[in-house]
């Protein structure tokens, strides 16, 4: 069977759509060098769907190593996930962000004429407008000005992409514009694990909910545009996003060559406190959270209008705030408490028939015993399950 290949699989956004392929019936083969994500998702992955994706551990600025990849395999389209994306980051190191983005992306799209592969699905994202009209952004509106590094790399590949286009028609070329992904698979085994103090907004309420930082600050509730004077995103749940690649994909498996461009959004802005209040609601938990000034470069309003791709795609997002606010926390229940918090409890309980009930008890009052109540009961099922 004819392969996908997905640079950036195991990120965020790359392995709710490698589920989504899997689950659509496509082979993938995944390459990824974890620089912002964990290898135990190929796990996760393999649990979801029960299927096996291959996987190399690979830099796609490799230029050898990514040639091996078409080599070794029947690669039919690419969909690049491979990038850095964080705004403040790319602003200090533009270098940085210049070369692993663009240069990376150049790279591949070299190998994939080399190998004479020609279906390319790009990560754009909904920053390439800049700051236009009142927020609402259609794909017929040309580019704007960028406001930093991270947004001019992804205005900067839609422009290769084109001229690519231009010189040789033969490629079918899909760029996907991405508004604000937020939510996780609804099993709670894959989600967004930001490292340190996230820039973004719902992974940053989910810290504070989770009691890893005490508040979050609402950048600004002044803004003129909005009805309580905090912005308006237009928040996506990242399994509708996935989707929306796999229904690219059927489209560029119709047409011979092309370049399509597409917004992937609700087309329903929602504002920062409405988020925030959704969350607390939903989850039935506490966020403190205070009003700070305005942050730099933001803009009062970005939502996309969905047209296109409802009517060229038949893809519409389905979930709803609730189901976005609701996922996000369970991923933190389920992924992150047992996964990672306990992971010392989880090795100590391998010899759980040695365990003895002060140890444990003295753990208890060390940390959150709730997590390593919940921990010790799934591990004593498992163990218990396994001897029979
Ligand atoms: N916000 C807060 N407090 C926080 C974090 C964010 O109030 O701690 C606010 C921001 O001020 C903004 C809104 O929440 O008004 C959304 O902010 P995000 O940082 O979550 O998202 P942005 O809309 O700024 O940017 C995101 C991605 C970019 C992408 C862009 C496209 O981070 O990569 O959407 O629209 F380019």
């Amino acid at each position: 069977m004819k392969k996908v290949l997905v640079t950036g699989g195991t990120g965020y956004i790359g392995s709710h759509t490698v589920v989504e392929l899997l689950n659509a019936g496509r082979e993938v083969i995944i390459i990824d060098n974890f620089s912002n994500s964990k290898p135990e998702v190929l796990e996760k992955i393999k649990q979801i769907t029960g299927k096996d994706v291959k996987f190399y551990n690979i830099d796609y600025l490799n230029r050898e190593e990514v040639e091996k990849v078409f080599e070794e395999n029947e690669i039919e389209s690419v969909i690049n996930f491979a990038g850095y994306k964080a705004v403040g980051e790319s602003v200090k190191e533009p270098l940085k962000y210049y070369h692993n983005n663009v240069s990376g992306a150049i790279i591949l799209l070299e190998t994939m004429q080399k190998y004479n592969v020609k279906k390319f699905i790009f990560s754009s994202s909904a920053t390439v407008y800049g700051a236009q009209g009142n927020g609402k952004c259609v794909e017929t509106m040309k580019r704007g000005e960028t406001t930093n590094p991270y947004g001019t790399t992804k205005s900067m590949i839609e422009k290769i992409l084109e001229d690519m286009y231009l010189a040789d028609n033969s490629w079918n070329i899909a760029i996907l514009r991405y508004f604000n992904p937020v939510g996780a698979h609804e099993s709670g085994l894959i989600g967004e694990d930001p490292q340190g103090i996230p820039n973004n907004l719902m992974p940053f309420i989910m810290k504070v909910a989770n009691k890893e930082i005490p508040q979050l600050n609402i950048f600004g509730n002044d803004y003129k545009e909005t009805e309580d004077g905090t912005c308006a995103r237009d928040f996506i749940h990242v399994v509708d996003l996935a989707i929306g690649h796999i229904k690219m994909l059927e489209k560029l498996d119709k047409e011979n060559s092309g370049i399509f461009v597409y917004n992937l959004g609700t087309g329903k802005p929602y504002t920062v406190q409405q988020m925030v209040d959704t969350f607390i609601k939903v989850n039935n938990i506490d966020v403190p959270y205070k009003y700070a000034e305005r942050r730099d470069g933001d803009l009062p309003v970005l939502y996309s209008d969905p047209t296109k791709a409802k009517q060229e795609l038949g893809w519409v997002a389905t979930r709803t705030l609730e189901d976005m606010c609701r996922d996000s926390w369970n991923y933190v229940l389920k992924g992150k408490w047992v996964n990672e918090k306990c992971f010392n409890c989880i090795k100590r309980l391998k010899n759980w028939r040695d365990w003895k009930i002060s140890n444990y008890i003295n753990q208890i009052f060390k940390r959150k015993w709730i997590w390593h109540y919940t921990c010790f009961r799934r591990k004593r099922r498992r163990i218990i399950k396994k001897s029979r």
